[in-house]
């Protein structure tokens, strides 16, 4: 009997061991310089780039809305995402205890959870989109594009997103691949499916731009894209531009707080967020290169919302390889795929924001924290899904509850958030840390320095209030 009980005795003792030497690990952090802005970059790109620009660009008048948009990220958008990554690194914290780390006892705790509550928001909407991926992937595969029109495109989009219960099972399939890859750690599931999806992704897409600006009639939609119509721009562009820079930099909600924590001290942090802006930006604007020349090729209007790129798309495959079908099938195929590993990069950061929270706030295990984030975001989106079919009648606001989330996520949580970020870094942190970590301790040199705290102590506080009172008519 004893023995039986020292061996129980030692058993346990062996499990608790495992589970502090796995702790130990999971802090490990990315381990090449490719795989930091990689993993960063593989949460900046996704549906963001591909689905909501073009179709937020459409809605707001092309080329107008493109300028601004491109003005937001480069004054804005870059360099808080600096600020995110000096505050991670910093900190060695994730987002929500990242601020009471740095400024204990202090109200700036809220801006952190305040992020960790607009990750899950985002991640129950988007992985609906997600999950129409999924979908549109096993139409590929089963050939179902083939001999199609426009028409029916519009049709067979309608017809799948507001349907009962398809697109609450793929959003859900699409939470549980989320779960399942958070479930096993930072470095092998997030570094190495961005190393090899996203230069894949940029080279699909480079292709696609080439075979839709050849389109007979893409010429309107260059010039949509190209040709700035400046009567259009009103408060309403400046609130969706910059909306739409933070949403698809993954910038104001601590994504990158919480990767930056994981970042070596030898990785260079302005350049990472450089390089991860431009690697972004152009993802973006190919899309529209592919979106725009197409929708104007076959008559789909620019500002047909956020089916745009479902309808669009597979009439680009249709008609520029309509000869050689082949291919038509191959490169439909691909191109779905790749869009939801685009998706699945960008939900694996959403993802890690909440648990990693749970995990090292409430010491619950990775996998127990994981469960409960997927849970939560599970029955949201099954709602935000249903919200676009059987329950449309209801409305917040006169939005759908899909609608709603986009709208305070991108439009109002994220640029308050970065706003916040800015402030922090710029008037709060103790200039000494700040210069540190911008310049690894003083073993870089950066031209920039003044530039990026000027930004951010006035530039970036001032242009969100500015475009928020704007867009307020109060201005
Ligand atoms: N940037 C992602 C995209 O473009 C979406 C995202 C937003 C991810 C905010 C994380 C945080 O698809």
């Amino acid at each position: 009997m004893r023995a039986k009980v020292k061996r129980i005795f030692y058993f346990c003792m062996f499990l608790n061991h495992n589970q502090l030497d796995m702790e130990k690990k999971e802090r490990a952090g990315f381990s090449s310089k490719l795989g930091v802005i990689l993993a960063s970059a593989g949460s900046a790109v996704g549906l963001g780039n591909i689905w909501r620009f073009p179709y937020e660009a459409g809605n707001h008048g092309g080329a107008a809305f493109i300028l601004v948009y491109l003005g937001c990220v480069l004054a804005l958008g870059i360099p808080i995402m600096l600020a995110e990554l000096v505050i991670g690194r910093r900190a060695r914290a994730n987002t929500g205890n990242a601020f009471q780390k740095l400024a204990p006892g202090t109200p700036w705790k809220w801006i952190g959870l305040a992020g960790v509550l607009t990750g899950i928001l985002i991640l129950s909407y988007y992985s609906v989109v997600a999950g129409w991926t999924l979908e549109y992937i096993g139409e590929a595969v089963t050939n179902s594009f083939a001999g199609k029109q426009a028409e029916d495109f519009i049709g067979s989009f309608n017809a799948f997103t507001t349907h009962s219960w398809r697109p609450v099972v793929w959003a859900v399939v699409f939470l549980l691949l989320t779960h399942f890859i958070i479930v096993r750690g930072v470095e092998k599931g997030i570094e190495r499916s961005s190393k090899i999806m996203m230069p894949t992704l940029f080279l699909l897409m480079l292709l696609l731009a080439v075979c839709a600006v050849s389109l007979p009639g893409a010429g309107a939609g260059l010039t949509f894209l190209l040709k700035p119509d400046f009567s259009k721009v009103n408060s309403d562009v400046f609130l969706g531009a910059m909306g739409q820079a933070f949403f698809s930099l993954s910038v104001g909600m601590g994504v990158l707080i919480t990767y930056g924590s994981y970042f070596k001290k030898e990785t260079n942090l302005t350049k990472t967020a450089f390089s991860v802006g431009m690697i972004d930006t152009l993802v973006a604007i190919l899309s529209g290169f592919i979106i725009f020349p197409a929708a104007f090729a076959v008559g789909v209007q620019p500002d047909s919302g956020s089916g745009l790129v479902f309808i669009t798309l597979p009439n680009v495959f249709q008609q520029a390889f309509g000869d050689v079908p082949v291919l038509a099938y191959l490169f439909s195929v691909m191109f779905y795929l790749l869009l939801a590993l685009a998706a699945l990069t960008s939900t694996i950061s959403l993802h890690e924001v909440a648990t990693s929270y749970l995990h090292e706030r409430y010491g619950l295990t990775r996998k127990r924290a994981a469960v409960w984030v997927t849970a939560v975001c599970v029955v949201l989106a099954a709602g935000c899904s249903m919200s676009l079919g059987v329950g449309r009648g209801y409305t917040i606001f006169g939005l759908t509850l899909f609608d709603l989330f986009d709208y305070v996520t991108a439009k109002v949580l994220l640029p308050v958030g970065g706003f916040f970020i800015s402030l922090f870094v710029g008037w709060y942190l103790d200039k000494r840390v700040v210069r540190a970590e911008l310049t690894n301790d003083g073993t870089l040199r950066l031209p920039v320095y003044r530039l990026i705290v000027f930004i951010l102590k006035y530039l970036a506080p001032l242009g969100i209030a500015c475009i928020f009172v704007n867009e307020l008519g109060l201005l």
